[in-house]
């Protein structure tokens, strides 16, 4: 697929990009024939190792995996793709890509494709490697342990362990790539209880970059488990998470969708909310203002759960106060209630995160922003389909407590003393590159207006999480010097030779911090 015909206007849209963004891995065109040569080189000697399931450009199945990354943005053109089907496989892949030698093969490695940015989970100049084929949950019941392979998307999973009456702490929208969640730390519905979804991985089985495999938990190589749980893709290639399980009936929950009128009283009950997670662990909510193309206007509309399975419980009495327009609020499964919450595929995708202190007038000032934001885009484009989201969750520091009792990760959240709140803005696009180009412009200006204001109000959370940021941001960077070193030591020990940081230079990596702690306006 060659969605990106060199057209002036794209070329000087990827120049500026490139110019405002030195931290994207900004895609270059097609390579040029000799790195095409070399490129079908490194493909052929992994054919030539012993991996049978290799695709190339014109084949449908090749078409079929690029089609499959949930963002149009993500969707290169690898020389080939490469699916390993099990972890000797992978070891297989690794082995013969990092003693390739000079001939340096670059390679991605892509689980479930869901994040968003171009070159964190593909490349253009290199190979792809895909773990879609290594898809099984297998539940242990002595052991309360799942055991997952990366390939599985979070329905999958809570399929295969519904019928036993158990669940694990994964993602809300059921397409969603399992390794990338847990690498990236990964919010739940589950976390005011259990903390994050990495705090509930008790072994990581991890091909590294000679292709040994390791199994990294609390007894052995303790040091990269922990540096795994937020630490990404700069480790190794995990082929399996062992995590806890629990006992799991249905929830009740679903989305409610009100008119913007009610911004107020929605900024009210949230803010009251976020102080109460604490007091009611069973409670999730979720709240984001959207323009929809359907409405040509914003909305706002609410995910709300009782992970317990209480029906309209007093902790979401100010939230039901409000008027709705519509409401599927039930009792259900977990796969179930992911099911509704999956998101439109097929745009462009930018992104932007922040966290700030639960405080209304920083929230009040972030929606207004964003009608802004909606307005001047709207103003801008002829093609009124495009989605946005400015979306809201608790991050209370209860939250981290949790992390802390299970042992802990390298997220850094315990260094906040105030309950937060972490945003999520995004933009969706139609169109081509360059119309990506400009709304990153636009919604990474938006955003620094954003952590301006929070500033000025006292109210900055440094940390921003790595499963929302774009290439832009500097996720690893903002969870504090101590983990920084926790992920550079691990990375150094397990990693000696960095395949994970020059061969496999996709997603936020430990060697680009400094790169990535471009000038910003000071937090
Ligand atoms: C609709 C939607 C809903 C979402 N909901 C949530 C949510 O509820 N909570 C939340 O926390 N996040 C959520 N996210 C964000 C999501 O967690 C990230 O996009 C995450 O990276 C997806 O995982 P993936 O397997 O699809 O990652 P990919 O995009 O495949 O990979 C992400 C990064 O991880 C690396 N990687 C992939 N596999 C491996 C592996 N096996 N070993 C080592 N590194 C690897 C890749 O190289 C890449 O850099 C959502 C995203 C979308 C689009
Ligand atoms: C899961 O993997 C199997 C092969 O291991 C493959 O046939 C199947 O299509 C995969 N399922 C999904 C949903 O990708
Ligand atoms: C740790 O390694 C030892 C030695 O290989 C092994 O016997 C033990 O089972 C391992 N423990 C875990 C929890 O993996
Ligand atoms: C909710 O809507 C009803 C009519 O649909 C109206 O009578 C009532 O005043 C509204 N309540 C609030 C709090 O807006
Ligand atoms: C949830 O389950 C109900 C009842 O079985 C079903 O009608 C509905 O389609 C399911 N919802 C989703 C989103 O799968």
């Amino acid at each position: 697929m060659k969605s990106f015909a060199p057209t002036l206007a794209a070329l000087l849209s990827l120049y500026e990009a490139a110019q405002a963004d030195s931290n994207s891995c900004a895609r270059s065109n097609a390579a040029p024939a000799k790195d095409q040569v070399k490129l079908a080189n490194c493909c052929k000697t992994l054919q030539d190792a012993g991996l049978t399931h290799v695709l190339y450009e014109g084949d449908e199945e090749y078409k079929a995996r690029t089609a499959s990354y949930w963002s149009v943005s993500a969707q290169l053109t690898p020389g080939c793709i490469v699916q390993p089907t099990s972890t000797e496989e992978v070891s297989l892949a690794l082995k013969t890509l990092s003693g390739y030698g000079a001939s340096d093969c670059q390679f991605a490695v892509r689980s479930g494709g869901h994040t968003t940015w171009a070159g964190s989970n593909n490349i253009d100049n290199g190979l792809t490697i895909d773990l879609g084929l290594m898809n099984t949950t297998t539940y242990n019941e002595a052991e309360n342990l799942a055991k997952i392979q990366p390939g599985n998307r979070w329905g999958m999973v809570y399929g295969a362990l519904e019928p036993h009456g158990v669940t694990v702490g994964g993602g809300r929208a059921s397409s969603v790539g399992v390794a990338g969640f847990l690498t990236g730390g990964g919010n739940s519905f589950f976390t005011a209880h259990r903390g994050f979804a990495c705090d509930q991985v008790q072994n990581y089985e991890v091909v590294l970059g000679s292709g040994e495999i390791i199994n990294a938990n609390a007894e052995n190589n303790s040091d990269l488990f922990r540096a795994l749980k937020g630490g990404s893709g700069n480790f190794g290639i995990v082929t399996r998470f062992d995590m806890q399980t629990f006992k799991q009936g249905n929830l009740w929950g679903g989305s409610m969708v009100y008119s913007k009128e009610h911004t107020q009283a929605h900024i009210d009950a949230y803010t009251a909310w976020v102080d109460n997670v604490e007091n009611y662990p069973d409670g999730s909510s979720i709240i984001f203002w959207t323009y929809l193309p359907a409405l040509k206007d914003v909305a706002i509309i609410a995910a709300y759960e009782d992970v317990a399975g209480n029906v309209a419980p007093a902790g979401f009495d100010k939230f039901m106060a409000i008027n709705h327009t519509s409401s599927t609020m039930r009792l259900a499964s977990h796969k179930n209630l992911t099911d509704e919450l999956e998101q439109a595929s097929g745009y462009r995708d930018i992104w932007f995160t922040m966290t700030f202190k639960n405080n209304p007038r920083i929230f009040k000032h972030i929606v207004d922003a964003h009608q802004k934001f909606v307005d001047e885009w709207k103003a801008g484009t002829t093609d009124h389909d495009f989605i946005t989201q400015c979306m809201f969750q608790a991050i209370p520091t209860i939250f981290a407590k949790h992390s802390e009792e299970r042992g802990g990760n390298v997220l850094g959240l315990e260094r906040e003393k105030d309950n937060a709140i972490m945003l999520l803005s995004n933009i969706a696009v139609k169109g081509g590159s360059d119309t990506e180009a400009r709304a990153r412009t636009q919604l990474r200006a938006y955003g620094e207006e954003l952590q301006a204001f929070a500033a000025a109000q006292g109210g900055s959370v440094e940390w921003q999480f790595m499963n929302y940021a774009d290439s832009y941001q500097n996720p690893l960077g903002s969870y504090g010097a101590e983990n920084v070193a926790k992920i550079k030591a691990a990375s150094a020990k397990y990693d000696p030779k960095g395949i994970f940081q020059t061969r496999c230079p996709g997603g936020f990596k430990i060697s680009k911090l400094q790169d990535a702690t471009l000038p910003r306006r000071e937090l």
